[in-house]
C-alpha cells in the first residue's frame, strides 16, 4: 500500500493541481517563473519576461520592492502569527488608520480577509446582516452582473456572471439576479476611455427591482471596471445611475475594487475616479503589492454603527478568518502604502494613462483586432474568434507573447493588460511592439 512517502507520479509537475489552468496542456509545455524584479520576471530558462499584467493585476508598485520585502522579513522575526479573534496586533490598527484615510467619503471602517473571494463573500454577508439588524430582514436579494467576476466563493460565484465559473456548481445561492453586462461591440468598439453609449443599461436595475419588489433587495455588486472578463469600461453615466437607483430603493451598492483599487485608474480607488462612494468596497491584490495574501472590505460608518448595538460583550459580526489581519500581511500592506506614497504612484498612473491609451490604440488595424479599450492603466485588445474554436486565437497570441518575452493575460478571445505603475514610457512601447508582432504572426 502506498504510505504517502513515495511520489505516485514520475512527472514532477504532475501532483500540483493548478487553479484556472489547462493542467494537461500546461504540464506538457510548462511556463515557470523563478524570480521577479521591477518590471520583469525571469523564467526557469533564464529568460527575462516583461510583465504587462502586474502579475495578476496585483503588483502595482513593480516586483521585489525592497521596503516591502524587508517589512515582511522583520515582522516574521518579531511575531509570526497573532490570533485574530478577540486579540489584535499593532499592524492591524496602524493599517486600518492608514487605509481609512485613503478611502473616499465615510468609508471609515475596514475588515480583513485573505483573498478577493473572501472579501466579496464578507461584503455580501455584511449586506445581508445589515438589513436584518435594521429590522428589514426581507431584504435578502443580491444583484450581480453578467460578465462580472467576484472570485470563487459560493457567494462570489453566485453574483458572478461567467457561465464557465458557474455551470458545474449546482444552483449556487438562491435569490440572485444579474444586470446585463455593458459590452456592445457595435456601439462602443475602439472607445478611448469610457464609452459614450450605454448609460441606459443601468435602467435594468429598475426593472429587476420592480420584478422582485424593492423591499426584497439587499445589495448590488459590480466591479467599477470589469477586469477579468476583459476590461469592460463602464459607459459614461452608468455607475452614477446605479448609485442613484440604489439610493432610491434603499439598496446597498458594493464596489468590488479588487483590481481597480490602489492606483489602477490613477486614483487610490475606482470610486475616486468615478466620484461615487459605494456602501461597501472590497479590495485585495494591490493592497500588499501581491507580496502576501490579504484583502479587505471597507464599510461606511452607518453600516458599522448598525452592528454596534446590543450588549457590549456580544460579538457583533459572527464572521472572520484565522488569518484576518495577519501580522505579515499588515506589515506588507503598510510598507506597500509607504512605497505608493514615496513614489507618488497613483499620480504616476494618472500621468501614464494617456500614453498607455495612445500606445494600445496604436494596435488598431492589425489582423483580427475587433476592439481596443482602456481606462487608467488597464487595457484590452479583443480578437475575432476562430470559426468553431473560440479562445484559441487569443491563447496563441498569449503563447507567442511569452515566447517573445512578454507576460499578458488571456481571457476568452481577449488579451488584457495592466502593467505595474512603475513602467516607463519605453516599456509601454515595448509591450505594444511585442504584442503587435504576436498578433500579426497569429493566423
Ligand atoms: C473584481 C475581483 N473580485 C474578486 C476577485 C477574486 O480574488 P482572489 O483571486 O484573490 O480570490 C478577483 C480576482 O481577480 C477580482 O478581479
Amino acid at each position: 500500500m502506498p504510505d504517502g512517502t513515495q511520489p505516485r507520479q514520475t512527472n514532477t509537475l504532475e501532483p500540483y493541481w493548478m487553479p484556472f489552468t489547462a493542467n494537461r496542456q500546461f504540464k506538457a509545455a510548462p511556463r515557470i517563473m523563478v524570480s521577479a524584479k521591477d518590471m520583469h520576471y525571469t523564467d526557469d530558462q533564464g529568460r527575462q519576461i516583461l510583465d504587462a499584467s502586474a502579475g495578476m493585476w496585483c503588483v502595482n508598485a513593480g516586483h521585489g520592492r525592497e521596503k516591502i520585502t524587508e517589512a515582511i522579513r522583520t515582522q516574521a522575526g518579531v511575531m509570526d502569527y497573532g490570533p485574530a479573534f478577540q486579540w489584535g496586533n499593532p499592524g492591524a490598527f496602524d493599517l486600518s488608520a492608514r487605509l481609512t484615510n485613503l478611502f473616499p467619503g465615510d468609508l471609515d471602517y475596514v475588515f480583513y480577509a485573505n483573498s478577493g473571494s473572501e472579501a466579496v463573500d464578507t461584503a455580501l454577508k455584511m449586506a445581508l446582516a445589515y438589513h436584518q439588524l435594521r429590522g428589514d430582514a426581507r431584504r435578502t436579494r443580491l444583484i450581480g452582473r453578467e460578465r462580472g467576476y467576484h472570485g470563487v466563493g459560493i457567494g462570489g460565484t453566485s453574483v458572478g456572471g461567467i457561465s464557465n465559473n458557474r455551470k458545474h456548481f449546482g444552483n449556487l445561492l438562491a435569490g440572485i439576479d444579474h444586470l446585463p453586462h455593458t459590452h456592445n461591440l457595435s456601439e462602443m468598439a475602439f472607445s478611448r476611455g469610457q464609452p459614450d453609449w450605454g448609460a441606459h443599461l443601468a435602467d435594468d436595475l429598475e426593472r429587476i427591482v420592480a420584478l422582485h419588489d424593492p423591499s426584497t433587495m439587499a445589495a448590488v455588486i459590480v466591479e467599477p471596471v470589469a477586469g477579468s472578463t476583459g476590461v469592460l469600461v463602464p459607459p459614461k453615466g452608468y455607475l452614477e445611475k446605479l448609485r442613484s437607483i440604489c439610493d432610491t430603493h434603499g439598496i446597498l451598492l458594493i464596489f468590488d475594487e479588487v483590481i481597480t483599487g490602489f492606483g489602477r485608474l490613477g486614483n487610490p480607488f475606482g470610486a475616486d475616479h468615478f466620484g461615487i462612494v459605494p456602501d461597501l468596497m472590497t479590495m485585495a491584490k494591490g493592497l500588499t503589492n501581491g507580496a502576501v495574501p490579504m484583502s479587505a472590505v471597507a464599510a461606511r460608518a452607518g453600516i458599522y454603527d448598525t452592528f454596534m448595538q446590543g450588549p457590549p460583550h456580544m460579538i457583533e459580526l459572527f464572521h472572520g478568518y484565522t488569518y484576518s489581519a495577519h501580522p505579515l500581511a499588515c506589515a506588507a500592506a503598510l510598507a506597500t502604502m509607504d512605497v505608493f506614497a514615496e513614489d507618488d504612484l497613483f499620480n504616476r498612473g494618472k500621468a501614464l494613462a494617456p500614453v498607455w491609451e495612445d500606445a494600445i490604440h496604436g494596435l488598431k488595424g492589425l489582423p483580427n483586432v475587433i476592439d481596443i479599450r482602456n481606462l487608467g492603466m488597464m487595457g484590452a485588445v479583443e480578437l475575432v474568434p476562430r470559426e468553431g474554436a473560440p479562445t484559441t486565437r487569443a491563447y496563441d497570441v498569449f503563447l507567442k507573447c511569452y515566447e517573445k518575452g512578454l507576460l499578458v493575460r488571456q481571457t476568452g478571445d481577449i488579451i488584457a493588460m495592466s502593467p505595474p505603475l512603475i513602467a516607463t514610457e519605453e516599456q509601454l512601447g515595448e509591450i505594444m511592439s511585442i504584442l503587435a508582432e504576436a498578433i500579426s504572426e497569429t493566423e
